[in-house]
C-alpha cells in the first residue's frame, strides 16, 4: 500500500513537471524521458530507499535530463537520465564499442543505453578513486545514474563558462592536474572536457559528463586527449592564462613521472 501511494506521487510530480513545461517541444521532452524503463527505474530507486521525490529539473539535453531529487532525509542528489531513442544511441554506439569493458553487449538499443549508465558510474568512480573532483556516483538503475549533487538548495553549481573567475590561472592549474590524475591514475581521458562540463563549486572546478570518458588503451585516446587539451587552453587564454603549449602539455598529462 505504502508502495502504491508511492508510486502514484510519482506519477502526480511528473505530471505537474511536464504541465509546468511552457512549450509543446517541452512537453514532449518530459514524455520522452519518462517512458516506461524510467519510470520502472525511478521506482526502483525509490522502493530500494535511494530516492523519495524529484524536486526539480536541473537541465534538459540532448541525450538526457538532469533532476535534483531528495532521499527521505532531503539529501540532494543529482539524478541524470539518459533517453532511450535512437539519436542518443547512434552517438554513443561508438564510444561503447571502443570499451574492451563492454564487449558483447552492442547491438540492442536498450541494453547500450543501459550500459551507457553504468559506464558512467564507473567512470565516475575511478576518478573519484584517483582524487579528481567529480560528482561521487551512488547508484545506477537501467537507464539513469544516481550522483553526488553539486550545489546548495538554491540550486546547481555553474558552469565554468558562466563564471567570473578571481584566479582563472590557478584553475586552469587545477584542470590540469585533474587530467592527470585521470590519465595516470583512473586511466581515462573525458574525450568531452570543456567549460561546459566543468561546474564551479566552492571555488573549485567539478568535472562531470563523465559517459563518454574512454580508457587511456581505446584506439582514439590520444585524438579526444588532443581535442580536451585544445579545448581547455583556447577556454583559459580568453582568459588570458599563459596556458602550456598543446604538446607540452600532452607530455605532462601522459608521462609517467614528473
Ligand atoms: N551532479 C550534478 N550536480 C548538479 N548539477 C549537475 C550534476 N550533473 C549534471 N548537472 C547539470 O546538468 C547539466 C547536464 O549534465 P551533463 O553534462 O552530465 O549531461 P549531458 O547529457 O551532457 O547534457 P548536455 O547535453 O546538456 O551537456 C550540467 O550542465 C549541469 O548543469
Ligand atoms: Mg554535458
Amino acid at each position: 500500500m505504502v508502495q502504491k501511494d508511492a508510486f502514484e506521487a510519482l506519477e502526480h510530480k511528473i505530471m505537474a513537471l511536464r504541465e509546468n513545461s511552457r512549450t509543446g517541444d517541452e512537453r514532449k521532452t518530459m514524455d520522452e524521458v519518462f517512458d516506461r524503463d524510467t519510470l520502472l527505474g525511478i521506482y526502483k530507486l525509490m522502493t530500494d530507499g535511494y530516492l523519495d521525490t524529484i524536486q526539480y529539473p536541473v537541465s534538459t539535453g540532448k541525450e538526457g535530463n538532469v533532476f535534483a531529487v531528495a532521499d527521505d532525509e532531503g539529501k540532494l542528489f543529482a539524478l541524470k537520465i539518459y533517453r532511450t531513442s535512437n539519436a542518443s544511441f547512434n552517438r554513443i554506439a561508438k564510444y561503447i564499442e571502443g570499451d574492451k569493458r563492454f564487449r558483447g553487449i552492442a547491438g540492442s538499443r536498450r541494453k547500450v543505453i543501459f550500459a551507457w549508465a553504468n559506464k558512467e558510474f564507473r567512470n565516475l568512480q575511478r576518478l573519484v578513486d584517483a582524487g579528481v573532483r567529480v560528482p561521487s556516483p551512488i547508484r545506477y538503475q537501467r537507464n539513469m545514474l544516481m550522483m553526488e549533487y553539486i550545489g546548495n538548495k538554491r540550486g546547481p553549481a555553474p558552469l565554468l563558462r558562466n563564471v567570473v573567475l578571481d584566479d582563472p590561472g590557478k584553475v586552469y592549474e587545477t584542470i590540469v592536474k585533474y587530467m592527470r590524475l585521470a590519465y595516470q591514475e583512473a586511466g581515462l581521458v573525458h574525450a568531452d572536457l570543456s567549460e561546459y562540463n566543468i561546474l564551479y563549486y566552492r571555488k573549485r572546478p567539478v568535472i562531470i559528463d563523465v559517459g563518454q570518458a574512454v580508457l587511456v588503451d581505446h584506439v582514439n585516446s590520444k585524438d579526444f586527449l588532443l581535442r580536451d587539451i585544445e579545448n581547455i587552453n583556447r577556454y583559459f587564454r580568453g582568459l588570458e592564462v599563459d596556458v602550456m603549449d598543446r604538446d607540452e602539455l600532452l607530455l605532462a598529462i601522459t608521462e609517467a613521472s614528473r
